[in-house]
């Protein structure tokens, strides 16, 4: 079973990308399985600083081959700059790198089309990336989307792209005509197919080959567990499945050729755009956790909404993705407060409830049930060792351990891949041999 799943377990942003960098080193194969260039994955090494947005994190590791698989929505532009950008920051990007011809396309007037419905709604708006994620999966159920392999087919990107223009113009929802240009949009797209020809590939017989060859297969999570299409806080989530599950069907790879899945966490919660989010912060501790841990947007910028650690949240993600053990971001932003809170539970009228609703009203108006722990008040930047944390810090950890039900292998205290804890008393990932160094 060489596959492993690394899966966001609360609203994105939880630091996928450094968990993958970290553990690249040990696997043959990254493989990104959903979502788009709404993604923003940071990586950060010594002085090198990365941010990757639709390839997956293992590029930065020499040799590793890196897959963009099947159920990713792909903005060809965007890919290609990512592709530029890397390179002038030396890293190779060549034969290592395979697209999925079965991925979908984002076209122009899938992005217009998601900033114009988010102006439309006003303050109900989601608050999405504006990347045409949304519209793009959309076309893709509708069965009128074009696939990575279009863009090498003349005559049929051309039928598609004249259906799609047609198609948003209907759906269009502002004054004015959008300004979109079939031909146009069919030129520009064949060029980028001519651009990005090395790198597409049949990348579900790719992996098949490398399941059989047993190589490790690390697959990259975006988004988070509670973005998730099904899973998440909807209507308030992203277009995809972001859950383990969503691996498989992303990659075009069965559920008995995964080992284990490893979820990542914050030592405390953030969402970005709009919804409900229990345990959020309006106030100066909320203002602190944005600012200690720079709370802002890898992609958009935008400030990332603070709160405690949600335990009602997580527990959902380690159900929904059976996960075996969490890696806790992040720990060293919590350095400063004295009492540290977690939500154990919700309080709906009265009522106790131990899973989230999926009524988005009931979400809004419930009240976390908090749970108290000492703060530790001591610097935790850096540190590499548990035994290295104070002992009120050791006591958040095995407190959230508790409250979980699983292991953290893994705690994080800073930004750089070599300031974290990998513990060496819990299994890292099941199934995986035990070799996993900084
Ligand atoms: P991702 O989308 O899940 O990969 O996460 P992002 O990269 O969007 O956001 C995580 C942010 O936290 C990035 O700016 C990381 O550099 C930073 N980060 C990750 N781990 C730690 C940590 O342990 N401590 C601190 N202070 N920052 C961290
Ligand atoms: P990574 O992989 C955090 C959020 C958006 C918005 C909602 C829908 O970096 O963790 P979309 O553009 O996908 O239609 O927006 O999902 N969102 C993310 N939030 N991290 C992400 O990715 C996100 N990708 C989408 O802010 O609320
Ligand atoms: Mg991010």
């Amino acid at each position: 079973m060489p596959v492993w799943i690394v899966v966001g377990s609360q609203w994105g942003d939880e630091g996928k990308g450094k968990v993958v960098d970290l553990l690249a080193d040990s696997f043959d194969v990254v493989a990104r399985y959903q979502g788009g260039h709404n993604a923003g994955h940071t990586v950060r090494f010594g002085d090198a600083h990365f941010a990757l947005h639709l390839v997956p994190s293992g590029i930065l590791r020499p040799g590793k081959r890196c897959i963009i698989g099947d159920g990713l929505v792909v903005d060809p532009k965007a890919l290609l700059e990512e592709i530029e950008v890397l390179r002038g920051k030396g890293v190779e990007v060549g034969e290592n790198l395979l697209l999925s011809d079965r991925a979908q396309i984002i076209f122009p007037y899938h992005r217009d089309l998601d900033a114009c419905r988010e102006l439309a709604a006003g303050d109900s708006k989601i608050g999405t990336t504006s990347r045409g994620i949304g519209p793009a999966y959309e076309s893709k159920a509708s069965r009128s989307g074009a696939r990575v392999s279009d863009l090498t087919r003349p005559e049929r990107l051309r039928l598609l792209v004249e259906r799609g223009v047609e198609e948003h113009r209907r759906k269009w929802c502002q004054t004015g005509d959008p300004g979109w240009n079939a031909a146009a949009i069919t030129e520009e797209y064949l060029a980028y197919g001519r651009l990005l020809a090395p790198h597409i590939a049949d990348t579900a017989a790719v992996l098949h080959a490398a399941l059989r060859k047993g190589d490790r297969i690390l697959a990259e999570g975006a988004q988070g567990t509670l973005l998730d299409i099904d899973q998440g806080t909807y209507p308030f989530v992203t277009s995809s499945s972001t859950v383990a599950g969503g691996a498989c069907t992303g990659l075009g790879i069965p559920p008995t050729a995964v080992a284990s899945s490893l979820g990542i966490a914050k030592a405390y919660t953030t969402r970005v755009g709009g919804g409900p989010f229990p345990t959020e912060l309006l106030d100066q501790s909320g203002e602190y956790l944005r600012k200690r841990g720079n709370e802002y947007g890898t992609n958009t910028g935008r400030p990332r909404r603070c709160g405690w650690f949600d335990a009602v949240v997580v527990r959902r993600a380690i159900e929904v993705s059976g996960l075996s053990g969490l890696a806790l971001m992040k720990l060293d932003v919590l350095d400063e407060f004295s009492e540290i809170q977690v939500c154990v539970a919700y309080e709906l009228e009265g009522r106790r409830l131990d899973a989230p609703p999926a009524d988005p009203d009931e979400l809004a108006r419930l009240r976390p049930v908090y749970e108290m722990h000492p703060g530790w008040r001591a610097s935790t930047v850096g540190a590499r060792r548990l035994e290295d944390l104070p002992d009120a810090a050791k006591n958040y950890v095995r407190a959230l351990e508790k409250l979980c039900g699983i292991p953290i292998p893994i705690i994080s205290t800073g930004p750089r891949r070599e300031e974290t804890i990998l513990r060496t008393d819990v299994v890292l990932l099941p199934g995986l041999p035990p070799q996993v160094t900084v």
